[in-house]
């Protein structure tokens, strides 16, 4: 996979040489490359920002250097696919525009963080993590010009994506906890990839508690069923514990969630937490 970032703080970025994303660089997994938005502006300041139309506090990120990094980075992509042999926005038909084996248009994916963004989810990070190039616009100040993102529509599916429901001072932040969730998802990154397969939100719940070595610690000891090498009790109580903590800390993941085919000890572990199946759906009892 291709990421390019563009961004006016690169070196916000250089965590992505560390761990896990920092080998699949030096592996060839994924080739990452971080661009200066500044290396993009013409004139003597170096301006990337404006104030804003309209007024208002604060400054506004201009059009013009966003569109010259923008078409840098897509000629990049031109020149890689005639190298390649293939012409500008060609699937694997060779038809322009046809659907390439990522999925997408034959257009990389543009992503602008931001906090008015579409939600990021795990989901997001498999559907990114199938793209053949990611392209992410770090925004600073109070945003980008809109009309960049308009006119960008034409070389790119244009994405604007938030973490979560707070604001952070720019994308940057952003860029590293979602190139670290794709990245992770591309095949040989994780050496294991049945780690990917019980965590957190792969299957719409929290993941359940984990114990280590020693057994007794401080006077806790580590649940006796763990212990028991009994594994389909280890299983059941894993679930049951993914349950448990998802109503505790996430009760509106459990309103997705696909009841619809549970066991019956299953039914028994949600009615003991106030929530019963009606027409596969778990619903809370108005007096749990
Ligand atoms: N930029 C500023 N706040 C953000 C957020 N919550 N998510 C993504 N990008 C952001």
């Amino acid at each position: 996979m291709r990421i390019d970032v563009v961004s006016i703080f690169p070196e916000y970025l250089a965590p992505l040489e560390l761990s896990l994303i920092g080998k699949a660089r030096q592996d060839g997994l994924l080739d990452l490359r971080v661009h200066d938005l500044r290396e993009f502006t013409t004139d003597r300041h170096r301006t990337v920002d404006d104030t804003p139309y309209g007024g208002g506090a604060g400054m506004v990120m201009k059009p013009e250097p966003w569109a010259q990094a923008l078409t840098a980075v897509a000629a990049g992509r031109a020149e890689r696919a005639e190298a390649a042999g293939q012409s500008e926005g060609a699937g694997d038909a060779g038809v322009p525009g046809a659907p390439d084996a990522a999925g997408s248009a034959g257009k990389p994916v543009l992503i602008v963080p931001s906090p008015a963004g579409e939600r990021f989810t795990q989901a997001t990070a498999h559907e990114l993590a199938e793209e053949d190039q990611l392209v992410f616009a770090c925004g600073r100040y109070e945003g980008i010009d809109e009309r960049v993102l308009e006119w960008a529509a034409d070389h790119f599916t244009v994405r604007p994506m938030s973490l979560g429901d707070y604001v952070l001072n720019g994308g940057e932040v952003a860029v590293l906890a979602m190139v670290e969730a794709i990245g992770r998802l591309l095949p040989g990154v994780v050496g294991n990839p049945e780690s990917l397969v019980e965590e957190s939100h792969s299957d719409g719940l929290l993941e359940y508690p984990v114990y280590t070595k020693p057994s007794s610690w401080r006077e806790r000891d580590v649940p006796a069923v763990l212990l028991s090498g009994n594994h389909g009790k280890i299983a059941q109580w894993r679930r049951h514990e993914q349950y448990r903590r998802t109503a505790e800390r996430r009760p509106d993941l459990l309103a997705e969630f696909d009841a619809g085919k549970l066991p019956r000890a299953d039914r028994t572990a949600f009615a003991d937490l106030g929530y019963d199946v009606v027409d596969g759906h778990l619903v809370r009892r108005p007096d749990a």
